[in-house]
């Protein structure tokens, strides 16, 4: 098997049987603000997107790059597809003119035909609200020789079913770094910004190197991320200063983490590099040193920023011109019928939230289930958003159904709030069509499963995190009477079973 990283997610299998083109990404994603590094433009990408097959992990824009497709990949390739509770990822991919779906059935071992034999794939797909804009995956790759788990951004809960089902597995992608805008969009003070940014740096390797365990693989290499910054105005998210607290740690920032906690077998690949596997055996080429990236990374940011300006700017200009519209009318007719097909997401949301737009503020009232403007005299809201109503314009004239996969990865607003993070809010936020609302209203009214117990640190515990039911047995770790689960770094209270981290999503706990 050959594997050639095309950048961030991006990679391109080789077999006998034929090629597979996972999440190839190459135009700025999230209104400019995220492109892929290191650099990938170089590439031959009229050679790479002349494919067997696609895999399109989900349909976060950093993997699912609709102008490349449209462009690049043979609309003949076959769509490994996931399977997802809605079909979005499918009718995408057909309004790009991809026609042949092989639709897979979520941790199932199938077997696929080539134009050079056949090849063994699995598709774990994950189909919480909380993955990704309604859905995450990881593919698996079989030839007979060597086994590949590409797990890019995807939080599986269930190892078990990839060794059931493949036995040991050769190489491990998947990612490390940060990927979303906490903390460095919230209205808190520096100093602790800086501590919270810091524990994420932290639990996102911590949580890569508790899957390493967990998967076992001979070969491991850290993907999906970190993007870069080009923008003037948002480069200080760049890990290029040595700021412990920044979120977005890079590939070599990883490698030396595992090698610091005796994790042999990591690999550095960059876009071009290709690694030849065959089984437990690995050679490695890159197209250029490593070092000319990384040796002065902000030397090179800076590069990248000169060349890629037109780039950004093309961008700017595509985004909706100042209009005179006014805006509530449209907020109201857009969140309205969202907020009347979800009662239980509005009723976790529990309060009014602001959505300040330049001069403007209007009211989320999620109690009321309407848009509204502010009644003088209500004071702060607990949970409130400020957005360049440029990028609010741009997404209501676009009709997206997802404001996560639009405004909040782009980084480009200010949010505040009291208390923990609110799940059910951001869920909202994502699920902007009927069908994605109606899904995820029905998926929190039955998610709740404490049937199983474990056991950690003289307490027993639900073995089902009440977040998004990872294996507390793998992932919880025990601190005193603070139990945290490593998959998202939520935090319970064991003594009261309280969340610490968001409203609601008590946990059974009791001291032995
Ligand atoms: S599954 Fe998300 S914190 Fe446990």
């Amino acid at each position: 098997m050959q594997i050639t990283s095309v950048g961030h997610a991006g990679f391109h299998i080789r077999t006998a049987a034929g090629t597979i083109l996972c999440d190839p990404w190459v135009n700025p994603a999230y209104f400019g603000s995220w492109f892929p590094f290191p650099d990938n433009t170089q590439l031959d990408w009229d050679e790479l997107g002349d494919c067997d097959f696609l895999y399109v992990s989900h349909l976060h824009r950093d993997h699912f790059d609709a102008e490349h497709l449209l462009a690049h990949v043979n609309k003949d390739a076959t769509v490994l597809l996931p399977d997802y509770p809605v079909p979005d990822l499918r009718r995408e991919l057909e309004k790009l003119g991809f026609t042949t779906f092989f639709e897979t059935e979520n941790s199932v071992k199938h077997t696929v035909t080539g134009p050079g034999g056949e090849l063994d794939i699995m598709v774990i797909a994950l189909r919480a609200p909380a993955d990704g804009p309604i859905g995450d995956s990881g593919l698996v790759v079989a030839d007979g020789e060597t086994v590949c788990f590409n797990m890019n951004d995807a939080r599986p809960v269930d190892m078990d079913v990839l060794h059931d089902a493949f036995g040991h597995v050769d190489i491990h992608l998947l990612q490390y770094s940060g990927a979303i805008w906490y903390p460095m969009v919230y209205d808190i003070p520096a100093r602790t910004k800086s501590n919270f940014g810091k524990q994420k740096r932290q639990r996102g390797m911590d949580r890569a190197r508790s899957y390493i365990e967990q998967v076992g693989a001979t070969w491991v290499v850290p993907s999906a991320g970190p993007p870069v910054f080009l923008d003037d105005e948002l480069r200080y998210l760049n890990d290029d200063r040595g700021d412990e607290g920044n979120i977005f740690p890079d590939q070599m920032v990883f490698l030396d983490q595992m090698s610091v906690h005796g994790s042999a077998g990591g690999v550095l690949m960059i876009p071009g590099s290709v690694a030849d596997v065959r089984g437990t055996e690995l050679t490695l080429s890159h197209p250029v040193d490593p070092d000319e990236i990384y040796g002065d990374k902000a030397g090179y940011i800076e590069k990248m920023a000169q060349r890629l300006a037109p780039v950004l700017e093309r961008e700017r200009q595509s985004w909706a011109a100042s209009a005179d519209e006014p805006l509530l009318p449209q907020l109201k007719d857009l969140f309205e019928p969202i907020m009347a097909a979800s009662d239980l997401i509005c009723d976790g949301i529990g309060y009014p939230v602001g959505l300040v737009l330049g001069e403007d503020t209007f009211v989320l009232d999620f109690p009321k289930r309407s848009v509204r403007e502010p009644i003088e005299g209500e004071g702060r809201y607990r949970y409130g958003f400020r957005i360049d109503p440029q990028l609010v314009r741009t997404v209501l004239r676009d009709h997206e159904p997802d404001w996560v996969n639009t405004i909040f990865l782009s980084t480009r607003f200010q949010a505040w709030r009291i208390g923990g993070y609110n799940e059910f809010l951001y869920t909202f936020f994502k699920c902007l069509t009927d069908e994605r609302i109606a899904y995820a209203d029905g998926w929190f009214s039955e998610a709740h499963d404490d049937s199983a117990s474990c056991e950690l640190a003289g307490w027993e515990v639900q073995r089902r995190c009440p977040h998004l039911k990872a294996d507390l047995s793998k992932f919880g770790v025990v601190e005193g009477s603070t139990l945290t689960c490593n998959l998202h770094g939520w935090q319970w209270d064991l003594e009261s079973g309280r969340c610490k981290t968001s409203k609601g999503h008590e946990l059974r706990s009791r001291r032995l």
